[in-house]
């Protein structure tokens, strides 16, 4: 893998969520001034909560044009908004009710669709409607891609030596459940997708992800092995932010 990869370690988690949101607020700002709108793709898991919870509140929230800023889902798991599994609905409690966004800039993939891959199909059709793209054709550039890491080396719902790892040609997809709970099935976005972004973002805390880290950016480990070795932006910047519990292994 080419090395453009950005790389901090901070001292703690909270001041890697501060620095998060701060990049967040900025990303946001140079995208509506550049393009009139920012498109972002929130990820689930536990390592975004403090960045959510940070955005929601002032002074963060007040510096954020809301009313240009168009938000999706990186992945979902496959249960009702209101499960406590749902990322979206994590979202939705820790930052998006906080702000002033429409109904209309708010893009969850649609687990209530009757199986996971009408999910996925649908949600590529959301995003080819808001992107004014083509389905199946060049994937649509979001401004940023929140991304966390499991301990696996999993990203989005990219699961360690699934068929989704492989995908070229959807920019949605279903899989089953990795070997990480919840133990239900997924919707993600694809490598195509993550990639086309002007800018990836991944939030990784605490030693339990310190021997995939090191794996990944010192031993060239796969994305077979490790899906987050696959994220690198066509033409987009890769930042990855560490805590030093989940750097602890890095020698360089
Ligand atoms: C999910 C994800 C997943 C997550 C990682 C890290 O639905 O679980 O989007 O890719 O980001 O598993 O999870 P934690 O932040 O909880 O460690």
């Amino acid at each position: 893998m080419p090395d453009k990869r950005d790389v901090t370690i901070f001292p703690s988690q909270a001041a890697l969520s501060e620095h998060a949101a701060d990049l967040f607020v900025r990303a946001a700002r140079e995208s509506v001034a550049a393009r009139g709108r920012f498109s972002i793709a929130l990820t689930g898991g536990s390592s975004p909560h403090k960045t959510y919870e940070l955005l929601a509140q002032a002074p963060r929230s007040g510096q954020i044009d809301w009313a240009n800023v168009f938000v999706f889902l990186g992945d979902e798991r496959f249960v009702p908004d209101d499960d406590d599994r749902s990322n979206y609905g994590m979202c939705r409690r820790l930052l998006l009710e906080h702000v002033p966004l429409k109904d209309e800039q708010v893009f969850p993939i649609p687990t209530n669709a009757a199986t996971p891959e009408v999910a996925a199909g649908e949600y590529a059709q959301t995003l080819a409607r808001v992107f004014s793209q083509t389905a199946g054709g060049p994937p649509p550039a979001f401004d940023l891609v929140l991304l966390g890491m499991g301990d696996d080396g999993h990203c989005a719902s990219l699961f360690p030596g699934m068929p989704s790892l492989h995908v070229q040609d959807r920019w949605v997809v279903s899989s089953p459940p990795g070997t990480l709970p919840p133990p239900v099935d997924r919707v993600t976005c694809t490598f195509p997708v993550l990639n086309a972004a002007r800018q990836v973002v991944f939030l990784v805390n605490g030693e339990k992800k310190a021997t995939a880290v090191r794996d990944i950016f010192e031993d060239g480990a796969a994305l077979e092995q490790h899906p987050a070795a696959g994220v690198s932006p066509t033409s987009g910047n890769l930042t990855w932010l560490l805590d030093e519990t989940a750097a602890g292994l890095l020698t360089k």
